[in-house]
Protein backbone atom coordinates (compact mmCIF):
# COMPACT_ATOMS: atom_id res chain seq x y z
CA UNK A 1 0.00 0.00 0.00
CA UNK A 2 1.57 3.70 -0.74
CA UNK A 3 2.27 5.81 1.64
CA UNK A 4 2.14 9.41 2.26
CA UNK A 5 5.42 9.79 2.35
CA UNK A 6 6.49 7.61 -0.51
CA UNK A 7 6.97 10.86 -2.41
CA UNK A 8 9.67 12.50 0.56
CA UNK A 9 13.11 13.46 -0.53
CA UNK A 10 15.56 13.35 1.97
CA UNK A 11 19.24 14.27 1.34
CA UNK A 12 20.90 12.68 3.86
CA UNK A 13 23.99 14.75 3.67
CA UNK A 14 22.68 17.61 4.36
CA UNK A 15 22.47 16.24 8.11
CA UNK A 16 25.03 17.22 9.97
CA UNK A 17 24.34 14.47 13.07
CA UNK A 18 22.48 11.79 11.77
CA UNK A 19 21.77 10.42 8.22
CA UNK A 20 18.27 9.39 7.54
CA UNK A 21 17.26 6.66 6.49
CA UNK A 22 13.16 6.11 6.02
CA UNK A 23 11.11 3.64 6.20
CA UNK A 24 7.35 4.39 5.05
CA UNK A 25 3.87 2.68 5.53
CA UNK A 26 0.75 3.36 4.97
CA UNK A 27 -0.81 1.17 8.44
CA UNK A 28 1.03 -0.54 11.15
CA UNK A 29 0.28 -1.22 14.54
CA UNK A 30 2.95 1.04 16.09
CA UNK A 31 6.29 2.72 14.64
CA UNK A 32 7.78 2.14 17.68
CA UNK A 33 7.12 -1.80 17.34
CA UNK A 34 8.30 -1.48 13.84
CA UNK A 35 11.49 0.66 14.76
CA UNK A 36 12.58 -2.23 17.17
CA UNK A 37 11.89 -4.71 14.71
CA UNK A 38 13.86 -2.75 12.31
CA UNK A 39 16.69 -2.81 15.67
CA UNK A 40 17.06 -6.60 14.83
CA UNK A 41 17.83 -6.26 11.89
CA UNK A 42 20.89 -4.23 12.75
CA UNK A 43 18.99 -0.87 11.88
CA UNK A 44 21.08 1.45 13.78
CA UNK A 45 21.18 5.43 14.20
CA UNK A 46 19.09 7.48 11.63
CA UNK A 47 16.41 5.01 10.88
CA UNK A 48 13.23 6.75 10.64
CA UNK A 49 9.83 4.80 10.60
CA UNK A 50 6.66 6.56 9.69
CA UNK A 51 3.19 5.11 8.92
CA UNK A 52 -0.35 7.36 7.63
CA UNK A 53 -2.23 5.51 11.01
CA UNK A 54 -1.11 3.03 13.39
CA UNK A 55 -3.68 0.53 14.82
CA UNK A 56 -2.21 -0.01 18.21
CA UNK A 57 -0.32 3.63 18.25
CA UNK A 58 0.39 3.22 22.10
CA UNK A 59 2.05 6.31 24.77
CA UNK A 60 3.80 6.61 28.12
CA UNK A 61 2.11 4.31 30.44
CA UNK A 62 1.29 1.57 27.93
CA UNK A 63 -1.86 4.07 27.12
CA UNK A 64 -3.44 3.82 23.51
CA UNK A 65 -2.29 6.76 20.86
CA UNK A 66 -5.31 7.41 19.17
CA UNK A 67 -3.81 7.27 15.68
CA UNK A 68 -5.95 8.72 12.48
CA UNK A 69 -5.51 9.81 9.15
CA UNK A 70 -3.71 13.13 9.39
CA UNK A 71 -1.45 13.17 12.38
CA UNK A 72 1.99 12.35 12.20
CA UNK A 73 3.23 9.50 13.82
CA UNK A 74 6.95 8.43 13.62
CA UNK A 75 9.58 7.04 15.28
CA UNK A 76 13.56 7.71 15.10
CA UNK A 77 16.41 5.68 16.22
CA UNK A 78 19.04 7.71 17.98
CA UNK A 79 22.32 6.69 19.90
CA UNK A 80 22.50 8.74 23.25
CA UNK A 81 25.69 10.51 21.86
CA UNK A 82 27.19 12.05 24.92
CA UNK A 83 26.45 8.54 27.49
CA UNK A 84 23.43 6.27 28.23
CA UNK A 85 22.82 8.30 31.43
CA UNK A 86 21.71 10.65 28.79
CA UNK A 87 19.47 8.95 26.89
CA UNK A 88 16.35 10.65 28.32
CA UNK A 89 17.17 13.80 27.37
CA UNK A 90 16.74 12.58 23.33
CA UNK A 91 13.51 12.78 24.29
CA UNK A 92 13.27 16.18 25.44
CA UNK A 93 15.17 17.05 22.69
CA UNK A 94 12.74 15.92 20.05
CA UNK A 95 9.77 17.43 22.23
CA UNK A 96 11.95 21.11 21.59
CA UNK A 97 12.32 20.14 18.56
CA UNK A 98 8.27 19.15 17.29
CA UNK A 99 7.74 22.52 19.01
CA UNK A 100 10.28 24.42 16.53
CA UNK A 101 8.56 22.58 13.72
CA UNK A 102 5.02 23.44 14.37
CA UNK A 103 6.08 27.31 14.84
CA UNK A 104 7.91 26.71 11.75
CA UNK A 105 4.91 25.72 9.70
CA UNK A 106 2.13 27.42 11.45
CA UNK A 107 3.75 30.24 13.52
CA UNK A 108 1.34 29.35 16.28
CA UNK A 109 3.90 28.98 20.01
CA UNK A 110 3.84 25.06 20.64
CA UNK A 111 4.39 24.57 24.75
CA UNK A 112 6.03 21.43 26.55
CA UNK A 113 4.40 19.92 29.24
CA UNK A 114 6.86 17.88 31.38
CA UNK A 115 8.05 15.59 30.43
CA UNK A 116 7.35 15.52 26.93
CA UNK A 117 3.97 16.65 26.09
CA UNK A 118 3.27 19.26 23.00
CA UNK A 119 0.54 21.74 23.61
CA UNK A 120 -1.31 24.08 21.68
CA UNK A 121 -3.24 26.41 23.57
CA UNK A 122 -3.34 24.87 26.69
CA UNK A 123 -4.60 20.81 24.78
CA UNK A 124 -2.51 18.43 23.88
CA UNK A 125 -1.50 18.36 20.06
CA UNK A 126 1.52 15.84 20.59
CA UNK A 127 3.24 13.69 22.70
CA UNK A 128 7.02 11.25 22.81
CA UNK A 129 7.34 7.55 24.12
CA UNK A 130 10.89 7.38 24.16
CA UNK A 131 12.31 3.61 24.94
CA UNK A 132 16.05 2.82 25.29
CA UNK A 133 17.55 -1.03 23.85
CA UNK A 134 20.09 -2.42 24.73
CA UNK A 135 21.70 -4.49 22.26
CA UNK A 136 25.13 -4.23 20.89
CA UNK A 137 24.84 -0.84 21.21
CA UNK A 138 22.72 1.25 23.33
CA UNK A 139 19.91 3.25 20.92
CA UNK A 140 16.69 5.31 22.15
CA UNK A 141 13.68 4.43 19.79
CA UNK A 142 11.80 8.05 20.01
CA UNK A 143 8.18 8.07 18.72
CA UNK A 144 6.63 10.97 17.99
CA UNK A 145 3.07 11.24 17.55
CA UNK A 146 1.51 14.83 17.03
CA UNK A 147 -2.28 15.76 15.75
CA UNK A 148 -1.53 17.98 12.38
CA UNK A 149 -4.48 17.61 10.19
CA UNK A 150 -6.44 15.59 12.58
CA UNK A 151 -10.41 16.21 12.40
CA UNK A 152 -11.18 16.43 16.14
CA UNK A 153 -14.35 13.80 15.52
CA UNK A 154 -11.91 11.14 14.70
CA UNK A 155 -10.95 11.33 18.64
CA UNK A 156 -12.86 9.69 21.25
CA UNK A 157 -14.84 12.30 22.95
CA UNK A 158 -12.86 11.79 26.36
CA UNK A 159 -9.82 12.08 24.31
CA UNK A 160 -11.71 14.84 22.30
CA UNK A 161 -11.95 17.22 25.37
CA UNK A 162 -7.87 17.71 25.88
CA UNK A 163 -7.07 17.17 22.71
CA UNK A 164 -5.89 19.95 19.39
CA UNK A 165 -4.78 19.79 16.10
CA UNK A 166 -2.77 22.32 14.42
CA UNK A 167 -5.42 22.00 11.36
CA UNK A 168 -8.33 22.55 13.98
CA UNK A 169 -6.21 25.41 15.46
CA UNK A 170 -5.54 27.28 12.10
CA UNK A 171 -7.91 26.46 9.88
CA UNK A 172 -5.22 24.85 7.31
CA UNK A 173 -3.86 21.57 5.98
CA UNK A 174 -0.06 20.78 5.89
CA UNK A 175 1.83 18.28 4.07
CA UNK A 176 2.63 15.74 6.02
CA UNK A 177 5.84 14.95 4.28
CA UNK A 178 7.25 18.72 4.41
CA UNK A 179 6.34 18.60 8.64
CA UNK A 180 8.63 15.31 8.33
CA UNK A 181 11.15 16.92 6.83
CA UNK A 182 11.48 20.03 9.31
CA UNK A 183 10.86 17.52 12.30
CA UNK A 184 14.03 15.79 10.95
CA UNK A 185 16.24 18.95 10.14
CA UNK A 186 15.05 20.93 13.84
CA UNK A 187 16.17 17.68 15.64
CA UNK A 188 19.34 17.28 13.57
CA UNK A 189 20.60 21.25 14.12
CA UNK A 190 19.48 20.44 17.84
CA UNK A 191 21.99 17.05 17.89
CA UNK A 192 24.58 18.70 16.09
CA UNK A 193 24.60 21.17 18.61
CA UNK A 194 24.97 18.43 21.60
CA UNK A 195 27.65 17.07 19.99
CA UNK A 196 29.60 20.40 19.20
CA UNK A 197 29.45 21.42 22.85
CA UNK A 198 29.38 17.64 24.28
CA UNK A 199 26.40 18.94 26.65
CA UNK A 200 22.58 18.88 26.60
CA UNK A 201 22.81 22.66 28.05
CA UNK A 202 21.51 24.20 24.98
CA UNK A 203 18.96 21.77 24.69
CA UNK A 204 17.63 21.96 28.21
CA UNK A 205 17.58 26.01 28.13
CA UNK A 206 15.27 25.70 25.01
CA UNK A 207 12.93 23.26 26.96
CA UNK A 208 12.82 25.58 30.17
CA UNK A 209 12.20 28.45 27.68
CA UNK A 210 9.48 26.44 25.99
CA UNK A 211 8.08 25.35 29.18
CA UNK A 212 4.43 25.75 30.50
CA UNK A 213 5.16 23.45 33.29
CA UNK A 214 7.98 25.63 35.26
CA UNK A 215 6.80 28.48 37.73
CA UNK A 216 3.96 26.45 38.11
CA UNK A 217 2.20 24.20 40.60
CA UNK A 218 1.50 21.14 39.85
CA UNK A 219 0.66 17.07 40.74
CA UNK A 220 2.94 14.70 39.91
CA UNK A 221 1.85 11.14 40.08
CA UNK A 222 3.52 7.55 38.86
CA UNK A 223 6.41 7.84 40.78
CA UNK A 224 6.39 5.93 44.00
CA UNK A 225 3.96 8.54 45.77
CA UNK A 226 1.76 11.82 44.51
CA UNK A 227 4.33 14.89 45.44
CA UNK A 228 2.38 18.37 44.98
CA UNK A 229 4.41 21.40 44.58
CA UNK A 230 5.84 24.27 42.61
CA UNK A 231 7.45 23.19 39.38
CA UNK A 232 10.93 24.94 39.55
CA UNK A 233 13.45 23.44 36.89
CA UNK A 234 14.54 20.78 35.23
CA UNK A 235 17.90 18.90 36.15
CA UNK A 236 21.13 18.14 33.77
CA UNK A 237 19.33 14.71 32.99
CA UNK A 238 15.79 16.77 32.48
CA UNK A 239 13.99 15.63 35.94
CA UNK A 240 11.88 17.62 37.30
CA UNK A 241 12.56 19.68 40.60
CA UNK A 242 9.55 19.98 42.52
CA UNK A 243 9.56 22.04 45.49
CA UNK A 244 6.99 21.39 48.34
CA UNK A 245 4.99 23.69 50.51
CA UNK A 246 7.39 23.22 53.51
CA UNK A 247 10.59 24.15 50.77
CA UNK A 248 11.93 20.49 50.38
CA UNK A 249 12.63 19.70 46.73
CA UNK A 250 12.05 16.14 45.43
CA UNK A 251 13.64 15.31 42.02
CA UNK A 252 10.85 13.40 39.67
CA UNK A 253 12.57 11.30 37.05
CA UNK A 254 9.05 9.49 35.87
CA UNK A 255 5.45 10.66 36.12
CA UNK A 256 2.21 12.35 35.07
CA UNK A 257 1.85 15.93 35.38
CA UNK A 258 -1.42 17.94 36.34
CA UNK A 259 -0.90 21.92 36.05
CA UNK A 260 -2.95 23.54 38.80
CA UNK A 261 -4.28 27.00 38.43
CA UNK A 262 -1.63 29.64 38.84
C1 LIG B 1 2.38 10.09 25.05
O1 LIG B 1 1.91 11.23 25.00
O2 LIG B 1 2.12 9.31 25.98
C2 LIG B 1 3.32 9.65 23.97
C3 LIG B 1 2.63 9.42 22.67
C4 LIG B 1 3.56 8.90 21.61
C5 LIG B 1 2.85 8.51 20.35
C6 LIG B 1 3.80 8.15 19.24
S1 LIG B 1 3.00 8.00 17.69
C7 LIG B 1 4.43 7.31 16.99
C8 LIG B 1 5.00 6.35 18.03
N1 LIG B 1 4.33 5.07 17.93
C9 LIG B 1 3.64 4.78 19.01
O3 LIG B 1 2.97 3.74 19.19
N2 LIG B 1 3.74 5.78 19.90
C10 LIG B 1 4.56 6.85 19.42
Amino acid sequence: MPSLYDDLLVEPAKFKSFAPRIFSYSLVTSTNEVARGLIDQNAGDGTVVVADSQSQGHGRYDRRWESPLGGLYLSLLLTPRIDVAHAPLLGLLCAVGAAYTVHQISQEDALLKWPNDLLLKGKKIGGILSELVIGQEPLAIIGVGVNINIVLHDLPPTVRENSTSLAHETGRKFSLSEVLLALLENVDKLLARVEASNSFDSVLAEWRRLSATLGRQVVVTGQFREVEGYALDIDELGRLIVQQSDESEVIVSIGDVEHLSM
